[in-house]
């Protein structure tokens, strides 16, 4: 029987911290064992901001390094640029002819660039959710693991793949939001305020690039009290998220041993951050050290891109085709 498809795209700029690994990355790496998965980079999508060009090469090996040292195997999955599919631009285009401009005026993140950059707004950013749609479409995808925020714009793609089928008949599958069955772990920002993210506090988000100290430097850093005066008392916020981090990095008998010191009002959290510090160096360094001998090996991610890139369009031709006879590009 032939596998599922999945399809998701990657912000090509920013580093990928904890809250993106537990978050998504984990997910993808379990659902490439039993889905059909296409990740790609999303590059074109990177120039509605107009990023300098000297920087675009580096930020997708650095995304490619980062994908396949946390458990990506390019060899299961297609890993690809999405500049790398022309498909992808043409089924841009032809879903344009089917995307209304009041409607994608209406969409939150479109409103949000608006406010934040009022002097840029492009029609890339306008037409951000058909792009995204045809990345989605290109390969037929149903199954597309994004976090909450990226929900309307599945929701659209819906919409323009229902156009497509009323006018020209059955071809694409509507796509719908997709997570392995498990909610999207939130992981919190070191210091307790919000998620952990890119745009928010640098010092309470590690990232896979952090070396050894400052990593213990950030979990030391983070907010405590002077510990529970009453057995079995209820837990901070602040004292959960820590539980929470320790939970993900650390062994399930240091988590019970601290879980019981809190119960009984003798944990330290000084001892508790040192042994989270020293758990989360032992996670995040065979990730950082990969990552790192990876983007110094040039011809090694040329080499999987190369590969992602014709397995994609293996598939996104077929689909490219069928779309140009429906429609009526029919010619020879
Ligand atoms: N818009 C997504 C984000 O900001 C990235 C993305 C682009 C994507 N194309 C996609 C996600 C296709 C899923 C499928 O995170």
């Amino acid at each position: 029987m032939s596998k599922e498809i999945v399809v998701s795209g990657i912000r090509s700029t920013g580093y990928l911290h904890l809250g993106n690994y537990f978050g998504a990355i984990r997910n993808y790496v379990k659902m490439q064992e039993e889905y059909n998965c296409y990740f790609f980079i999303a590059d074109y999508h990177s120039l509605t901001t107009h990023p300098n060009p000297k920087d675009l090469k580096g930020n997708v090996y650095h995304m490619v390094a980062e994908h396949v040292a946390s458990g990506l195997d390019p060899e299961k999955v297609a890993l690809y640029a999405q500049s790398d599919i022309p498909e992808i631009p043409e089924l841009y285009l032809i879903l344009n002819m089917l995307a209304y401009k009041g409607e994608l005026e209406k969409v939150p993140t479109f409103k949000d660039k608006v406010r934040q950059q009022p002097n840029n707004v492009n029609s890339g950013l306008l037409t951000y959710p058909v792009l995204m749609a045809a990345d989605i479409m290109i390969h037929r995808a149903v199954k597309v693991p994004v976090g909450k925020d990226q929900e309307q714009h599945l929701e659209m793609a819906r919409n323009f793949a229902q156009r497509f089928n009323n006018r020209y008949g059955e071809l694409f599958p509507e796509p719908i939001p997709f997570n392995f069955g498990s909610d999207l772990l939130k992981i919190p920002s070191l210091d307790g305020t919000g998620k952990m993210s890119k745009s928010e506090n640098l010092n309470a988000t590690i990232y896979f690039t952090d070396d050894d100290d400052l990593i213990r430097k950030k979990v030391m850093k983070a907010k405590t009290d002077s510990g529970p005066t009453e057995p079995n008392s209820e837990m901070p916020d602040y004292i959960q998220n820590l539980f929470l981090f320790m939970h993900l990095v650390s062994n399930p008998a240091t988590v019970e041993t601290y879980r019981n010191e809190f119960n009984n009002c003798t944990i330290r959290y000084g001892d508790m951050k040192k042994q989270l510090a020293e758990d989360m160096v032992a996670f995040v360094r065979p990730i950082r050290e990969m990552a790192e001998a990876m983007r110094k090996d040039e011809a090694q991610i040329q080499k999987i891109l190369r590969a992602g890139a014709e397995k994609a369009r293996e598939s996104a031709s077929k689909t490219i085709s069928l779309a140009r006879k429906m429609i009526g590009i029919n010619y020879y």
